[in-house]
């Protein structure tokens, strides 16, 4: 029993190490929750135009300092997110850079309802605003 918990416990040390987890850790979800600051409520945003989406980075642990994020595009309803994954507006950047430039997609219908969430944390996600 004891080499077994012995065994388990380096196997458990050795998981992290193995390859650095590109966007979804279940370890980061409980520790980085990075406030989106921008789009914020009110914005409109024009279909086929670039905008910066920003976040806080002040409180981001060093571990998912070097973490890439992913930024989807998404809408409520259905008692859904409705996320676009896959079309992401944003993908290879690092969490700690704390900004990345997006394009408004061009072949999505106009709502008022849309919203971005950052991965590397589900927690994220900005409050609604328009794309027109
Ligand atoms: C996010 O912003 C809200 C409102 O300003 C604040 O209460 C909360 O502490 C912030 N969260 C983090 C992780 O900074
Ligand atoms: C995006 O916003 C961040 C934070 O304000 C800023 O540092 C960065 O220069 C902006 N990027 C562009 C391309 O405007
Ligand atoms: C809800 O689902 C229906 C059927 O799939 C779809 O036509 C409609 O656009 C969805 N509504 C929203 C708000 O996504």
């Amino acid at each position: 029993m004891m080499l077994i918990a012995a065994l388990s416990t380096v196997a458990l040390a050795f998981i992290p190490l193995i390859t650095p987890s590109p966007v979804i850790d279940s370890n980061e979800l409980l520790v980085f929750n990075p406030n989106i600051t921008y789009p914020y409520s009110n914005v409109i945003w024009h279909r086929g135009s670039t905008y910066n989406v920003t976040w806080e980075t002040d409180k981001i642990p060093t571990e998912a300092a070097e973490n890439a994020g992913v930024v989807l595009l998404g809408h409520s309803g259905n008692n859904s997110e409705n996320l676009d994954i896959a079309h992401p507006l944003a993908t290879d950047f690092f969490l700690r850079d704390g900004s990345v430039l997006v394009k408004a997609p061009e072949d999505i219908p106009g709502r008022k309802d849309y919203f971005v969430v950052l991965f590397g944390d589900s927690g994220n996600k900005s409050p609604e605003f328009e794309i027109c």
